[in-house]
């Protein structure tokens, strides 16, 4: 008789049952967050796409409807990929991708189509019989037959518009603009914008924002190089911020940067919600990362929490939302703490957001940080080294799961650190400062593997830790 340690997740939205991977949908509509995903709902393996269905009031707590959107049509009979979601004269209206296999090898063969279903109680969805709206013809020349796909449909001035991911079949990601006076009709208006080589082979789930004056594109390339400590992984998220010509159909952007640093962040969607929020949440998984939960356990795949991006300057900054603190309890403080070595600390969890802050001077520092789920070997390790300014979080003992070390680089060489953390059963995310930068992980450590851990290599101190528990 194995007893199997309980990955499965607090306050993060996961499927009932099965597998879950891209947010989809995700809208504020009549009084409730909606929030959609691409979902297999009979084995916790990738299948033939459906769109799994939750709501909530505070994106804390969610409750599960029916699936929305299942693969029975002809244009998406082999899968109802990923998509968006619009209000239109009080209608719930989901845009998503018609998946289609022509021939013998289901990874190659292959075409996509966009569709959309229409609810007039945000329950029940019917597929609207003229689909598909923008069929297989639709795609200009130079672009990819194959890969055409996520739409995000959002509204600008007195049109609809719609980006979709593709690539231009040699190597180069990029993103089509389409517009719409009525979301059925549609019309091909350009590139959005293009890989030039450095960012990925095919882009998958755009996402065009407006926030505070600007316009942010946000995208999940494929297959994409890394550069210095950012994008490791072999999937990753990036957004720019720039402006976007709907006339012209074109974006250009100053800079990109990664939407989140650690190993498990992928297809992020955002929606505005009542108020005025833009509120931003991605597949907490990767496609390359081993999933311990397919065996043995009845589901696989989980949300990140949603979290708020704010524009800063040239920047976004993202932050939890305020709805996390209405589920703390227990709060354990811990008085200021000169360390120098390894101090246990006298709490623990399993489900919690800890606050700590550390300071640190120039020359007495070599390393400091926290390890988290410790017990047993195993441990969760978050460190910052001033000599080199990379923050690592290393989960090489982390528990029967994937490995490795994602880092950042913050290049202080004294001062102050804020880090801001969310432990979730199976899952870490850690917010730095204000929000500059995010490191999302999966970890699959044993059930009593509970302790909190600070240390420093020299010294340095703690000068605030808080934590509670978070109870749903
Ligand atoms: C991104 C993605 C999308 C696609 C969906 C299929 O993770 O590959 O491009 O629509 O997953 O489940």
């Amino acid at each position: 008789h194995l007893l199997r340690p309980d990955y499965r997740l607090n306050y993060h939205l996961m499927a009932e049952f099965g597998w879950m991977n891209d947010p989809n949908g995700f809208i504020h509509y009549k009084g409730q967050y909606h929030l959609f995903y691409q979902h297999y709902p009979y084995e916790p393996v990738w299948g033939p796409m459906h769109w799994g269905h939750a709501v909530s009031r505070d994106l804390m707590k969610w409750d599960y409807l029916p699936v929305a959107l299942a693969p029975d049509g002809v244009f998406d009979r082999d899968g109802c990929f990923s998509g968006s979601a619009i209000e239109q004269d009080g209608k719930l209206v989901l845009m998503y991708t018609g998946h289609v296999v022509t021939g013998p090898d289901k990874d190659q063969d292959y075409k996509q189509s966009q569709g959309i279903a229409v609810s007039e109680d945000g329950v029940t969805f019917e597929k609207w019989e003229g689909n598909p709206v923008i069929g297989y013809d639709a795609v200009p020349d130079t672009v990819s037959r194959k890969d055409f796909r996520d739409p995000k449909v959002f509204r600008h001035g007195d049109q609809y518009y719609a980006v979709l991911g593709s690539n231009d079949a040699k190597g180069n990601g990029l993103v089509l603009l389409y517009c719409s006076k009525d979301l059925r009709s549609w019309t091909y208006v350009n590139v959005l914008a293009k890989s030039d080589g450095r960012f990925g082979d095919n882009w998958e789930c755009p996402d065009l924002l407006p926030l505070g004056g600007r316009d942010v594109f946000m995208l999940s390339p494929q297959r994409m190089p890394a550069q210095g400590e950012a994008y490791r992984n072999l999937h990753s998220t990036m957004y720019g911020i720039g402006d976007f010509d709907p006339v012209a159909g074109t974006f250009t952007a100053e800079r990109y940067a990664p939407v989140d640093h650690g190993f498990d962040f992928y297809a992020p969607q955002s929606t505005v919600d009542d108020k005025g929020r833009r509120i931003i949440i991605g597949w907490m998984d990767m496609w390359e990362s081993e999933m311990p939960t397919q065996q043995g356990h009845h589901w696989a795949g989980a949300m990140s929490l949603p979290r708020e991006a704010v524009l800063d300057g040239s920047r976004l900054l993202f932050r939890p939302l305020a709805e996390t603190e209405k589920y703390r309890s227990n709060l354990f403080e811990q008085p200021v703490t000169v360390l120098t070595g390894e101090q246990t600390l006298e709490t623990g969890g399993d489900s919690y957001e800890l606050q700590a802050v550390f300071e640190f001077e120039a020359g007495k520092t070599e390393e400091f940080g926290l390890k988290l789920r410790v017990g047993r070997g195993e441990e969760t390790v978050l460190t910052y080294r001033p000599n080199d300014g990379l923050f690592r979080f290393n989960r090489d003992r982390s528990g029967i799961g994937p490995g490795g070390e994602r880092r950042v680089h913050l290049g202080l060489d004294e001062g102050r650190l804020e880090l801001r953390i969310f432990v979730d059963k199976s899952s870490v995310e850690v917010f730095i400062g204000d929000g500059e930068y995010v490191l999302t992980g999966r970890i699959y450590p044993g059930s009593d593997s509970l302790g909190i851990q600070a240390f420093a290599e020299g010294t340095c101190s703690l000068v605030s830790f808080r934590k509670w528990d978070i109870c749903m």
